[in-house]
């Protein structure tokens, strides 16, 4: 059986290339919902009909295990999904957000964390409650960047720069210790967002994070990594071909891709 990824576009490329670096014995299937992108800026409910039913077809593709390298997902639709659905469909399989390992990988050591976000993200504080859960004493500060996602979607990572300034700019006044870039986006801006935040401020980037969480439940799960299919296999799927979508993906994946279309009903 495979690994599937998830995420609402492109994004969750650059965290596969990263878990394929990782763990390169695996099948993979990514699913790209490209079609119902960005996801950011919608109500719980929508983000949670758009991930089940994304997460179902890559069930069906015979992933044993989920990613769900989506922060808007992870946040607004994971717990729903891992108590209702997952019981009554694919018990016996498993469904990972992106969430919890990244709070556990910022280490108590930061006093003060700002979250970088799309505005479903922050709204649902979820990385507020996950942090003090572990870090009672680390303050978070939060800052929705909605135009990021449709920006690095359409190819158009050169005008970045001034809309990532003023996104910083409150996180930096408040005097932030760290950033955790939370959506799987932004990992694509990680240069440009350590040279604006300065050498002071870590940048906490998911794709340093997913591949090495990933690694370590694996070797705590053998009855899960003992059903993984090792053929080195990937598939990558989307649902819509955007125009620039090849572009977009290559710059992404960093080098090109063969997308197959599906369709599945939500
Ligand atoms: N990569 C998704 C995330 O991590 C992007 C969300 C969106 O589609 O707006 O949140």
């Amino acid at each position: 059986m495979k690994i599937g990824i998830f995420d609402s576009g492109l994004g969750g490329l650059v965290i596969t290339k990263a878990v394929i670096n990782r763990l390169p014995q695996y099948d993979y299937v990514y699913l790209g919902d490209t079609k119902r992108v960005p996801y950011g800026n919608r109500s719980p409910e929508t983000v949670y009909e758009f991930a089940k039913a994304a997460v179902n077809f890559l069930f069906q593709q015979d992933c044993l295990l989920v990613i769900l390298a989506c922060n808007t997902a992870s946040a607004l639709a994971l717990r729903k999904i891992q108590q209702e659905f997952m019981p009554k469909n694919y018990p016996g399989r498993r469904i990972l957000g992106v969430i919890i390992p990244t709070v556990e990988a910022l280490g108590e050591q930061s006093r003060k964390v700002g979250i970088l976000g799309t505005a479903g993200t922050v709204k649902a504080k979820i990385y507020n409650s996950e942090i003090n859960k572990i870090y009672p004493n680390t303050k978070v500060i939060s800052q929705a960047a909605p135009l990021l996602v449709p920006l690095i979607e359409n190819n158009g990572l050169k005008w970045a720069g001034g809309i990532l300034e003023s996104y910083l700019e409150p996180l930096k006044k408040a005097g932030v210790d760290n950033i955790i870039l939370g959506c799987t986006h932004y990992p694509i801006l990680k240069t440009k967002i350590k040279k604006l935040a300065g050498k002071k401020i870590k940048i906490n980037s998911q794709d340093e994070i997913v591949p090495e969480k990933l690694a370590d439940y694996l070797r705590r799960h053998a009855e899960i990594a003992e059903k993984l299919s090792r053929r080195k296999r990937r598939l990558f799927l989307v649902t819509d071909k955007n125009t620039n979508f090849n572009e977009v993906a290559g710059q992404l994946f960093g080098k090109k891709i063969k997308f197959k279309l599906v369709n599945y009903k939500v």
